[in-house]
């Protein structure tokens, strides 16, 4: 996609991909798992530079579910090991674009050495001004709203809130996402139809975008494509057709 075509087009604000086929990817290589997840990675790399191009303001990349600690302890083992990539392989490229990352999900269940990552990537890029990238390292949507659901009891407890006068808002207010743009577009590929515990709030009135790719081979094109075909919705937020 050229600049012209490029300006000619409404861009997401916010867009959301559950990275989806890594397993899928490697086995049609006859390679083992892990190896889609480490390709898997390095492509978060690649799109984030590829939003970045496009004017996207925020990613949201859904990496780790709360349900994937089910896996294989081996598997687990190596998913657990990504807070670490993305410190050392992203750095550079990250610093150039100057990428804000940011993290959503449950610091409870994981390492120190893994959260002292988490902090550390956090803290080094909370200045930056281009685009931020949200990873959801043990996220799920459940958690998220049980967590904002606790907060919003505990006020209730403290009367700084009466139950009737709960909004909508108070829940959003705890949310993980509380600092980032409305979500657009939520792609996932990999040919899964399903949101699988992801933006279960957030994708409220998201548009929906499924396509066949597995994540690893998941290119800037497929995601130009994801944009076109949003720009041919028609998002009426329950009124009508202008
Ligand atoms: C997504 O790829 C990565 C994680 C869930 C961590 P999968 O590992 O789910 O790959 P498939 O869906 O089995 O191909
Ligand atoms: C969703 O993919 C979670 C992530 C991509 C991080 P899964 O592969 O875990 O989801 P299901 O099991 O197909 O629903
Ligand atoms: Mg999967």
């Amino acid at each position: 996609m050229n600049k012209k075509q490029r300006e000619s087009l409404q861009i997401p604000a916010h867009v959301a991909i559950i990275l989806d086929g890594n397993g899928r990817w490697a086995r049609k290589r006859h390679m083992p798992r892990t190896f889609g997840h480490q390709a898997g990675v390095e492509n978060i790399r690649k799109i984030t530079l590829a939003a970045a191009d496009l004017g996207i303001k925020a990613l949201s990349v859904y990496a780790f579910s709360t349900e994937n600690w089910s896996r294989p302890q081996e598997e687990v083992d190596f998913l657990m090991k990504l807070p670490g990539e993305f410190e050392e392989r992203f750095k550079d490229d990250f610093k150039d674009y100057d990428v804000k990352v940011m993290f959503s999900g449950r610091t409870s269940h994981l390492s120190e050495k893994n959260l002292d990552i988490l902090n550390r990537i956090t803290k080094n890029t909370k200045d930056r001004k281009g685009i931020i990238l949200n990873i959801c390292f043990d996220y799920g949507s459940y958690a998220e709203i049980t967590q904002s659901v606790q907060k919003i009891a505990q006020d209730v407890l403290d009367q700084k809130l009466k139950p009737e006068d709960i909004e909508p808002k108070h829940i959003e207010e705890n949310l993980y996402t509380k600092d980032l743009p409305k979500l657009d577009l939520l792609i996932r590929p990999s040919g899964e139809v399903r949101l699988s515990n992801f933006f279960l709030w957030q994708a409220a009135y998201a548009e929906l975008y499924f396509c066949k790719t597995f994540w690893p081979a998941f290119s800037k094109k497929d995601l130009e494509k994801a944009i076109l075909e949003f720009n041919l919705r028609d998002r009426r937020f329950g009124g009508l057709k202008k």
